[in-house]
This record gives C-alpha cells, structure tokens and sequence, in this order.
C-alpha cells in the first residue's frame, strides 16, 4: 500500500492531521520535519549554518526513506515544491492537500520561527510563497481545506485512503 503523504504550506496543520489519521488508521506516522531533527539539528540551525540547499538535500533523504518505510508522512511545506519532487511523491504515494489561506497562516506562525518566513512574517511574505507553491500543492490526488477540525479533517482523509489505496 502506497502511502499517504501530506503535503501543503506552513502552518497548515499537516503535523496534527497526520498523526490524527495515522492513528485512525492504525498505521505509522513521520513528520518529516521532526526527523530530519532526529538525525541532524534543528531546521532553524541546519538554515543558518549549512543554507537553504543542504537542508533541502537532508530533507530529500529523509522523504526517500519515509516514502520506503509507508504509513502517514505530513512533509515539510517546501519539499512537494522542490524541483522534481512532486512528480516523484505523486508517483510513490497518495497525495493529499492541506489547503490553507494567506490569513490562516499568519495568525498560526506564531507557534514556533520557521526559517523561511521569519519570526514576524508579512502577509507579502507569505502571499509570495503560497503563490508560488499552490500549483505544485494542486497536483495532489485529493484537496482538503484545512480550516476544519483536525480530528474530522483526518477522518476524512482516511476513509478517503483506505479506498483510494485499493
Ligand atoms: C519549510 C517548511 C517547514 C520546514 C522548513 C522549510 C518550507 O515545515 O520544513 O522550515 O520551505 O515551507 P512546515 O511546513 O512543517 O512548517
């Protein structure tokens, strides 16, 4: 069974759904973000001191290897986005998208500094990437706005994999 990978911009939710499903579905779960922590340093370390390529290097291997082992893996925003990667996650997986909205992301990026948008981001910040992004993002097999409850989002989201997986 292919695996159900999450893809979408920052803050939305992918983490929570995904585990959500995961367990719902009674399979594993990686975030792909936590691992390359696991395995390296934290992301907002591995931007300042090795850049933006070596952490996008780290980060095609850790998805390479969550697409072998399977289960549910919500993905870092950028690594759908990254040259040739949709095509190949398209192919390996089951695609789904956390459709979020510029608004949505800047009342969650308080959470915690993501490299990329810094600790105070601008809604120009973020309109400019999630432009860029979303017509990689629309290639997904499925498109969830993710606006909802979490638990119903992955809900959703399994029973639409255990059928499109068969
Ligand atoms: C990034 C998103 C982050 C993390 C890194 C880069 C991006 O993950 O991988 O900061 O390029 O959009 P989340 O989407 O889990 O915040």
């Amino acid at each position: 069974m292919k695996p159900l990978v999450l893809v979408g911009f920052m803050c939305a939710g992918k983490t929570t759904v995904g585990r959500l499903c995961a367990q719902r579905l009674g399979v594993p779960f990686i975030d792909t973000d936590d691992e390359i922590e696991r395995l390296h340093a934290p992301i907002e370390e591995l931007f300042a001191t090795r850049g933006e390529p070596e952490f996008r290097r780290l980060e095609r291997e850790v998805v390479d290897a969550a697409l072998r082992s399977g289960g549910v893996i919500a993905l870092g925003g950028g690594a759908f986005a990254q040259p040739g990667a949709a095509d190949e996650i398209l192919a390996r997986g089951r695609v789904a998208w956390l459709r979020v909205g510029a608004e949505r992301v800047l009342e969650r990026a308080g959470d915690r500094v993501r490299p990329l948008l810094g600790a105070d981001p601008t809604r120009e910040r973020v309109t400019e990437l999630l432009l860029g992004r979303e017509p990689l993002y629309a290639r997904a097999h499925i498109v969830l706005d993710a606006d909802g409850d979490p638990l119903a989002l992955a809900e959703r989201l399994a029973v639409w994999y255990a059928g499109a997986a068969r």
